[in-house]
């Protein structure tokens, strides 16, 4: 489909006059995207790219899927796109009863938002109401979301702003460990240095009493670093000692995004409570916390989202989670994730400016640095590597704490085929840059 109607260019100027210069645009000449069809989308140009990012890991099934559409065609057929809350909505019921059986937490209760950053705000609201603390433990690097509570939690000084927070926040190590001494270290003394850390931040730096710790089993924004084997184990540890609850970001690693259905599952901990968003509606806004009755009961005062949980986006929700389920795309994601990571590896391994290729199923990132001083992290040429990847019909994303990253999180449908051709135009786009 090619727009008839002004082209990017023109709708670009309009959008800087019109919008906040704080909210980034990708390349030097911003495009609009028009129609899709599974891991492949259309600019308003007619051009296709391969999608290696999803619009931000929302399209989880790609785009065009026709169970999503048909179920909310069906909704919408109905005359009813909202209630409220206060009426009973039979998908919301349903939708709540499978997210707590897929959730592993014993006797889950749920509650349903519109994003990722009202869920973790919903969170951070109950643990410290529940611990009467708002003192709360994240990890370096962290990113939670856009309020000022998600962005207290935030560890990451790129999206923090002045840093103004309800909360008392205290950052530790996550799964980055590559700087400083800590770079030798094995897992196993990796772990420990981390859980000893926990708990002497916890037992001396906190004020006696720490409403929760919320943490990202894979720290997306910053350039999809994997918590270490055992990590998150050995917090819980420490954490179950001190009764502190644990968080579990999902947001970014859920519905099957890095092999497992929720990206803890790596680590066989359940969590106290789990916030996921993004993909659950294959691009309709939801997000929500399932956690434990104790905790999520534990509001004294009434509350509610006026859109959380409503009839089309759980109608889209319950035809993602079946398509996710029917096509068993946690393993299928697990399979081709590690086709993709091996082929990038593979294909980038003379680059002198890839420092690092890393990630879990199907969520993962390059690292470029200055060649020869893997210290030095290199964001002028992830941003060359992004602009030549769409030059050669690919999409990518941006990332990284130094911004040094070029983020890869193709729509969990991508197949074998699509993802060797992906991983030729990131090691064809990183020859560009480094020749231009
Ligand atoms: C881990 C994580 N938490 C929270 C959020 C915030 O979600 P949203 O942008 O839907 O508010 C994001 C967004 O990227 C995220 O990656």
């Amino acid at each position: 489909m090619v727009r008839d109607d002004a082209g990017a260019d023109d709708l670009f100027r309009r959008h800087q006059a019109v919008l906040p210069a704080w909210m980034p645009l990708y390349y030097e000449l911003p495009m609009e995207i028009v129609a899709g069809a599974g891991c492949v989308v259309t600019d308003g140009e007619g051009t296709e790219y391969l999608d290696f990012y999803s619009g931000i890991a929302t399209n989880i099934l790609g785009y065009g899927v026709r169970e999503v559409r048909e179920a909310v065609q069906r909704q919408l057929c109905t005359g009813i796109v909202h209630t409220s809350t206060f009426y009973l909505i039979r998908a919301q019921v349903e939708v709540a009863e499978r997210i707590g059986r897929l959730s592993g937490i014993p006797d889950p209760v749920v509650f349903f938002t519109c994003s990722g950053t009202e869920a973790v705000e919903t969170a951070l609201l109950l643990a410290t109401q529940y611990r009467d603390s708002h003192q709360i433990i994240s990890l370096r690097y962290a990113y939670h979301g856009r309020s000022f509570g998600a962005l207290g939690v935030t560890g990451d000084r790129m999206w923090q702003g002045r840093g103004l927070s309800p909360l008392r926040v205290a950052h530790v190590r996550g799964g980055g460990r590559r700087r400083g001494e800590l770079g030798s270290l094995d897992d196993t003394a990796y772990v420990r240095v981390c859980a000893e850390e926990l708990e002497e931040t916890i037992t001396t730096s906190t004020p006696g009493r720490t409403a929760a710790m919320i943490v990202e089993p894979v720290q997306g924004v910053a350039g999809a670093v994997p918590l270490v084997p055992g990590q998150l184990g050995a917090y819980k540890e420490v954490l179950d000692r001190h009764d502190v609850p644990l968080i579990v970001d999902e947001v970014q690693t859920g519905w099957g995004r890095t092999g497992q259905f929720w990206g803890h599952q790596w680590h066989e901990v359940t969590p106290d409570l789990m916030v996921f968003a993004k993909g659950g509606g294959n691009g309709l806004s939801m997000g929500g916390v399932v956690g434990r009755r104790e905790i999520m009961s534990c509001l004294p005062v009434p509350s509610l989202s006026s859109f959380g949980g409503n009839p089309l986006a759980m109608a889209a929700v319950r035809a993602t989670i079946d398509y996710i389920e029917t096509h068993a795309l946690p393993a299928h994601a697990a399979r081709v994730g590690d086709l993709l990571i091996e082929e990038l590896r593979r294909n980038l391994a003379n680059e002198p400016w890839v420092r690092e290729v890393r990630g879990a199923g199907l969520l993962m990132a390059v690292e470029y640095a200055q060649p020869g001083s893997p210290a030095q992290p290199a964001p002028q040429m992830a941003e060359a590597v992004q602009e030549a990847c769409r030059r050669r019909g690919l999409l990518v994303g941006l990332g990284g704490t130094f911004h040094d990253c070029a983020r890869i999180m193709p729509p969990l449908t991508l197949s074998a085929e699509q993802a060797r051709e992906g991983a030729r135009r990131v090691a064809a786009a990183t020859k560009d840059a480094r020749e231009n």
